[in-house]
């Protein structure tokens, strides 16, 4: 695998940035931070945790009953009072908090800490009037516009959960997930704007309620004006009549640090998607300290982080952790190469960005395109790049280094996941960085590369990225189902498994190089193979289906279908076509394969599981490994 990866582990190549970095950042001497948690895990946390609002403090910093982790106990906060108030109440109050910026160029918004502070007041208001209080579940379905984001922290204002479902989702995921948490309201919007076209969501929305009853209210956001869609009065509500007369202020609900913040689904491995589940104080505390001090957030910086809201990376990094630490941030409902590749270089010159965070799929997009389109713009705000989600191989890295960041800034190239809720793995900055690694824990992190009985791997041998020690942004559960929640803990003595495939080196620095399990990798995005089969299943032509990821230049990953029809069904071009567009309308255009093949069998256990590291193994030409357990 190492070698696809086109990495020699005994070759040391090593980019130092300017020894600036390390002196004026927030982390200064990264091992001798590192030590200092080591030496006080609990000291060290508790003095991040000082430096937010607590309501009332805590009495212990953990408790640790293994595979349960509980922090700041009995301490009471609200993420939104220390991402709002205490910037609103302050000299920040007229900085920018929020700048949005649309498709068309005219398209903008902009919200300082004291307007946003009154837009999330007033919204919390109104979800209010809809009886909506601690406790209950509120699905937000939208595009990335200021909206989503007050949404989300109006809820987390009033100790509602929310559940942010990403707009590219389609009708069955939505139900699934609204079900999954038994909304009681579904935030929405008429329209999501995708290179020049209006794509509905509203008729999403009312398709995936029909079979949620818990659903009361869904609540539009009509951007439309000139052709306001009509509401069904009965069960839909405009967006601003809602908080139409409503108060200005809306006290923060005080929340106990183990009280849900959120519900955010990933794709799992088996069946349905999982809920994680994410509490206020240690999810706060987390989100906090990684934005400081992995990004190195100044108060001078603009901070452009592109993930949609819809995924982990915008909840934690999008969202809550620059407004904690009072940035400015920059959300664009922007394609990347849409009206052309320059859009969002365009974006960081026009914007002044800092600090700039991606996904090596989008790298790499803009790679294949040429440096033209950056070497157009005035890149010299630019000071730290940032990357998440997949590997980011040597060349993009390369790349990333040169041609964005001029040999000048740092990169930290980030591992983490859902349920971690913050960034675990990276090369901090000012640390020498080693294209094709992440990097070492984080101060605050203990992990390691382990074999199945939990031994510690030796340099060069690959094995399984673990975590060792709780953290305070760790998932707590998995909604309304914990048997998978310990699962995570369960598979290897000792450890938090993330599924993902690693190897060390000489020097700790970890290459993550990929899943484990039947999670498939698409541009950074999680699909779980079983959601796939699945919806190709539930076509009528179809009989059995297994997916597998197969690698992409581009993409990290593309989905490959193999497909057995019905008897008396023809397979052929038209009925490959019904079956991409079939799995774009019930997952969504996210999940669909690139690559369908019809075949008679798929290969099985005795016990009836396909095998797909048999399919993968044959698709690419490889050893298949094991295969005594292959039905005949
Ligand atoms: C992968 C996204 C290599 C990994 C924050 C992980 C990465 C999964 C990296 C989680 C990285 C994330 N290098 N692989 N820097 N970051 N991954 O839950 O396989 O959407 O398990 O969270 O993405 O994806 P998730």
């Amino acid at each position: 695998m190492a070698d696809n990866f086109n990495v020699r582990l005994d070759e040391v190549k090593y980019y130092t940035p300017d020894a600036c970095c390390k002196e004026q950042s927030w982390i200064g001497d990264y091992n001798r931070t590192y030590q200092a948690f080591l030496a006080d895990p609990d000291g060290f946390w508790d003095g991040i945790a000082r430096e937010l609002d607590w309501f009332q403090p805590w009495d212990r910093v953990k408790e640790w009953n293994y595979p349960y982790a509980r922090w700041f106990l009995n301490g009471k906060l609200n993420i939104t009072h220390n991402c709002l108030d205490r910037h609103a109440h302050s000299q920040r109050r007229n900085k920018v908090a929020l700048m949005w910026r649309g498709e068309d160029e005219g398209d903008e918004q902009i919200y300082t800490y004291r307007q946003l502070h009154q837009a999330v007041c007033r919204f919390a208001n109104g979800l209010k009037r809809l009886g909506v209080g601690k406790g209950d579940r509120v699905c937000i379905y939208m595009p990335v516009v200021p909206e989503q984001v007050i949404a989300m922290l109006a809820c987390a204002r009033i100790g509602a959960i929310h559940s942010v479902v990403f707009g590219g989702f389609g009708v069955n995921a939505l139900n699934q997930r609204i079900r999954g948490i038994e909304a009681k309201v579904v935030i929405t919007a008429d329209v999501t704007y995708r290179r020049g076209k209006a794509i509905p969501l509203k008729n999403i929305v009312e398709e995936a309620v029909v079979s949620a009853p818990s659903v009361e209210r869904i609540v539009i956001l009509r951007r439309d004006t000139d052709k306001p869609v009509e509401l069904h009065p009965e069960m839909e509500v405009d967006y601003y009549d809602l908080t139409e007369g409503v108060d200005r202020e809306c006290p923060a609900e005080p929340m106990d640090a183990e009280d849900p913040l959120f519900i955010l689904y990933t794709s799992g491995t088996t069946g349905s998607p999982k809920g994680i589940v994410h509490t206020c104080g240690g999810y706060t505390v987390g989100t906090y300290y990684t934005t400081k001090y992995v990004f190195d957030v100044k108060d001078s910086d603009v901070y452009w982080c592109t993930a949609d809201p819809g995924w982990i990376t915008g909840h934690s990094y999008g969202v809550y952790g620059p407004l904690l630490n009072g940035a400015t941030c920059l959300i664009a409902e922007a394609t990347p190469d849409y009206p052309d590749p320059g859009t969002w270089w365009n974006l960081i010159e026009e914007y002044g960005v800092t600090i700039f965070y991606t996904a090596p799929t989008a790298i790499r997009m803009f790679m294949r395109v040429g440096e033209e389109w950056p070497n157009r713009c005035n890149l010299s705000s630019l000071r730290v790049l940032g990357s998440v989600g997949e590997p980011l191989n040597p060349e993009a890295f390369e790349w990333y280094y040169r041609t964005i960041g001029k040999d000048r800034c740092p990169i930290v190239d980030t591992w983490w996941q859902t349920e971690t809720g913050m960034h675990m793995l990276t090369t901090m900055i000012g640390e020498p960085m080693r294209p094709g690694f992440v990097g070492k824990p984080i101060p605050g992190v203990v992990a390691d590369v382990v074999d199945m009985e939990g031994n510690s791997c030796p340099p060069g041998t690959g094995g399984l990225l673990v975590v060792k020690e709780p953290w305070p942004s760790m998932m707590r559960t998995v909604w309304n189902d914990d048997e998978r929640y310990r699962k995570y803990w369960n598979t290897i003595p000792g450890c938090y498994t993330a599924a993902d495939l690693a190897v060390k080196d000489k020097d700790g620095y970890i290459m993550v190089i990929g899943r484990s399990d039947d999670l498939i990798v698409v541009a950074g995005h999680n699909i779980g193979t079983a959601e796939v089969e699945s919806a190709l299943v539930s076509h009528e032509a179809v009989a059995e289906a297994a997916v597998i990821g197969k690698p992409d230049a581009m993409k990290g990953n593309v989905i490959k279908a193999f497909v057995i029809l019905k008897d008396g069904r023809q397979p052929g071009d038209k009925l490959k076509n019904d079956l991409v567009y079939h799995v774009r309308m019930t997952l969504g255009p996210i999940a669909i394969p690139s690559e369908i093949e019809f075949v008679q069998s798929l290969p099985k256990t005795r016990s009836g599981k396909i095998m797909r590291r048999v399919l993968k193994a044959q698709e690419l030409g490889m050893d298949p490994g094991d295969i005594s357990t292959l039905e005949e």
